[in-house]
């Protein structure tokens, strides 16, 4: 039977459809000389600019989060603390540069005398603040991996906050939608609120205290700011709006280098980020149950892939309960990425049935369920060198502006980190996350993220990614994974593709809006889910590296951000 040319056009247009091509929102920026995926444009050519110069991967990726100080401050951050996962040839390190909770703070620092929460308490004002570690953590990452002298490496972010910047739209739109809780701070109202308005969009703002310290940080490092004069500025606008962080706590932090999260998966080395995060621990017990129960075998855009992804993540979350700074956590990667462990938690996933959160452990110890904001915080950038070294690195202030405090003599805001504590143990945080008692504040500790800085690698390929986004960050970073591990999707694509989430409580599958069809989530919840439209999940960045010395850098289309650059031979 001859085919009609109208069914020739159909083949070939869901053949079109089918192909990654064809689903990517742009193509990558592909060259030779390495490359940079952030959220904002200058901040990415800050980056190349020091790979021209001739800086290696490390170093790009230091200048690229010192720029986002300057042009993204509501999330870019010297007044915060990050995570990065690095690949230097065979060496795979993890620098943990998570703020630490002050030294004055403690169980009960955010309920009141009834042992109730005190409303907004760990989230506006100073005393949501942990212990920055981005001074000493960008730093640190330099001194061990950087090429470049440090004084260039900070250059581009400088003369970016001296001479000034751009306003970009998603800045300008931050600063309106916050404008309520930013203007309680006189200190940030006089910068951010010139004449009581935020600046337009394409507006030329410069940052000169900024631009100062930056100098300085130049000149002496972090005791530019963790010591002296700015320390002191820090404790006295701390202590002015009822605050607990001390210059004392600022000079005592350190920055920790740890043993990342390493596994295999579907034929890819990963290392990601291990406590205090549990970003890597999430992606790994999710990727494993996914393997154990076939997953990657059933159709792409199924109902069956949805409900099995939302089964791996109820699981994987319920275990996020048991986590918190790597000294006081009740389980970490050993226990809960054990094959015997991930057996155990595959088995109990019905193929055809939703499971309900309440009969996943740890559930007795969870008490209510609470909404899932919109984030829009933290930053994720991504690097690679001409030699195939690569950076993965996570910073966030957790919410948009931190805490809403601005310290002038810093020129930054101070983070609210201290939300991602379990403030009062069994109840959600700013991102529905319900968590347990082996993340109650206590001084000194880290607190719990679900920051994903990841690389994973195999023969003649390695890429970097990362996201922004909160609870959603993990899922979001594994998906893209998938879709370019397994459904031959191109970089640019895999990020594209909408995603689903589910973090066990509450129990929902949060869907893209386009991630399901009508008939797809009709059969969901069928099986007995529900399912919860959201505008869109986390914002993921990515670069690749390939035999040969090809690099790819591609960011994601979500949140209206996002730079991706490579540095291009000169013919
Ligand atoms: N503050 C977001 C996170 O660390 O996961």
């Amino acid at each position: 039977m001859s085919m009609s040319r109208a069914g020739c056009f159909v083949i070939v247009l869901v053949l079109l459809w089918c192909s990654p091509l064809a689903a990517a929102s742009r193509p990558p920026a592909e060259g030779t000389g390495g490359a940079v995926a952030s959220d904002e444009r200058l901040a990415t050519e800050a980056g190349l600019e020091i790979l021209r110069q001739g800086g290696n991967a490390a170093d790009a990726a230091v200048a690229t989060a010192l720029a986002l100080v300057v042009v993204e401050p509501e999330a870019g951050n010297l007044g915060g603390g990050g995570l990065a996962v690095i690949k230097f040839g065979d060496e795979v390190t993890y620098l943990d540069f998570r703020e630490t909770a002050p030294a004055a703070a403690h169980r009960e620092t955010y309920l009141d005398k009834s042992g109730e929460p005190v409303p907004g308490a760990s989230i506006i004002g100073p005393l949501a603040a942990g212990v920055p570690g981005s001074p000493t953590g960008l730093f640190e990452l330099h001194r061990r991996h950087g090429k470049l002298m440090w004084p260039a490496v900070v250059e581009p972010a400088r003369r970016l906050a001296a001479e000034g910047f751009a306003v970009s739209r998603r800045l300008h739109h931050g600063l309106v939608a916050k404008k309520d809780v930013l203007t309680r701070f006189p200190e940030t109202a006089e910068r951010w609120f010139p004449g009581g308005e935020a600046p337009v969009p394409g507006s030329l703002m410069r940052l000169p205290e900024l631009a100062k310290t930056l100098e300085d940080y130049a000149q002496r490092g972090p005791e530019a700011i963790t010591t002296g004069e700015r320390a002191q500025a820090i404790e006295a606008a701390s202590t002015r709006h009822g605050g607990i962080l001390t210059a004392a706590d600022l000079a005592a932090y350190a920055p920790v280098w740890r043993e990342p999260v390493r596994f295999e998966a579907f034929g890819w080395q990963v290392a990601s980020a291990d406590l205090p995060s549990s970003g890597g621990i999430l992606v790994g017990s999710a990727a494993a149950i996914l393997d154990r129960l076939s997953w990657s075998e059933e159709p792409r855009f199924g109902a069956q892939r949805a409900h099995l992804i939302a089964e791996a993540w109820r699981r994987a979350f319920a275990d996020r309960f048991l986590m918190g700074d790597p000294d006081a956590a009740k389980a970490g990667a050993t226990e809960l990425l054990a094959s015997s462990w991930l057996d155990q938690r595959s088995a109990t996933v019905d193929p055809m049935k939703a499971s309900s959160s309440s009969n996943v452990e740890p559930w007795e110890k969870a008490v209510t369920i609470g909404d899932v904001n919109e984030p829009t915080d933290t930053t994720h950038l991504s690097t690679v060198d001409a030699e195939g070294n690569l950076v993965a690195l996570t910073t966030t202030l957790n919410g948009l502006f931190g805490c809403a405090l601005y310290v002038p003599e810093a020129g930054f805001f101070l983070n609210n980190e201290m939300d991602d504590f379990a403030t009062a143990p069994g109840r959600p945080n700013l991102y529905g996350l319900v968590q347990g008692e082996a993340n109650e504040v206590g001084a000194g500790k880290r607190m719990l993220s679900s920051m994903s800085p990841t690389v994973a690698w195999r023969e003649g390929e390695a890429v970097a990614l990362g996201g922004r986004g909160g609870s959603r960050i993990p899922t979001s970073t594994l998906q893209v994974l998938l879709n370019f591990w397994l459904d031959g999707d191109g970089l640019q694509a895999a990020l594209d593709r909408p995603r689903v989430h589910h973090q066990w409580l509450p129990d929902q599958i949060f869907a893209e809006g386009d991630a399901l069809s009508p008939e797809t989530k009709t059969e969901l919840e069928a099986r007995g889910h529900q399912v919860t439209w959201v505008g869109s999940l986390a914002q993921v960045h990515a670069v690749r590296w390939m035999a040969g010395g090809q690099v790819e850098s591609a960011v994601d289309p979500r949140g209206g951000g996002g730079a991706s650059g490579v540095v291009r031979p000169l013919y």
